[in-house]
């Protein structure tokens, strides 16, 4: 996810100089990366996680890192940028001096919790399979699921050449025309809810995720944004 990019490059688009001026300023010994002179035109850095200082000055965001909840509305692409000029999640996030990449996906028709970091150990820890966090979605599907449809979906169910894990599956409410489900999974396959509905005979007609591991989406309006709590990132990286 990293995206290391030219110290000159980096330092022009700072706004501070042209290309030009940046190098010669790195070759006038005029800049430090993470506290050490650096002089070779070469060089490379991260800009989410190095700190550049021009004549003593830092400039980007020094590597400050940033934890994001976002509550992502339908209609949003779950990337920084698309080259079909549809709208990315990214768009809802503003004013964060960073470029933050979302934590996982979720497709362009579901809403709900979505994750937004530049951190990239802090990206790799939450979807690591290892620390199987639960999320959890509020599915409202078609019809009624009867118990025996609702425990093939706790048991495991067949998507596509893939056999679903055990899953937590709760039926909140329902009627004979529509119905909603609380569906825990400790996987991400692509689609993996709407299929695993799918294949209980009862489609999906909207999804949204409430939940990943210890953090809730909660009241958070849609389509607006917070930092997580420090507690919130400690929970979801101990795990
Ligand atoms: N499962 C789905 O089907 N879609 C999502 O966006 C997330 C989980």
């Amino acid at each position: 996810m990293e995206e290391l990019i030219r110290l000159q490059k980096f330092i022009a688009s700072a706004g501070i100089c042209s290309r030009r001026k940046a190098e010669e300023l790195i070759s006038a010994g005029k800049v430090k990366v993470n506290g050490e002179k650096i002089t070779e035109l070469g060089t490379k850095i991260n800009p989410d996680a190095d700190k550049v200082e021009v004549n003593g000055e830092i400039i980007g965001n020094g590597g400050k890192k940033y934890y994001i909840m976002l509550n992502k509305p339908a209609g949003y692409i779950t990337t920084t940028s698309d080259t079909h000029g549809r709208k990315t999640v990214i768009e809802l996030v503003k004013d964060i001096n960073a470029r933050i990449y979302p934590v996982g996906r979720l497709d362009a028709d579901t809403e709900g919790l979505l994750l937004l970091t530049n951190d990239g150990d802090f990206a790799n820890a939450v979807i690591h399979p290892s620390k199987r966090h639960v999320k959890t979605y509020i599915a409202e599907v078609k019809g009624l699921p009867q118990l025996e449809a609702i425990k093939m979906l706790k048991r495991g169910v067949d998507i596509g050449e893939y056999i679903t894990k055990p899953a937590q599956v709760e039926l909140l409410k329902g009627t004979s025309s529509s119905s909603t489900l609380k569906i825990g999974i400790t996987e991400g396959k692509k689609r993996q809810v709407r299929l695993m509905c799918e294949t209980i005979g009862h489609p999906v007609l909207a999804l949204k995720r409430v939940e990943i591991g210890p953090i809730v989406l909660g009241n958070l309006p849609k389509g607006k944004w917070r930092h997580l709590r420090k507690e919130e990132i400690d929970r979801l990286c101990s795990k």
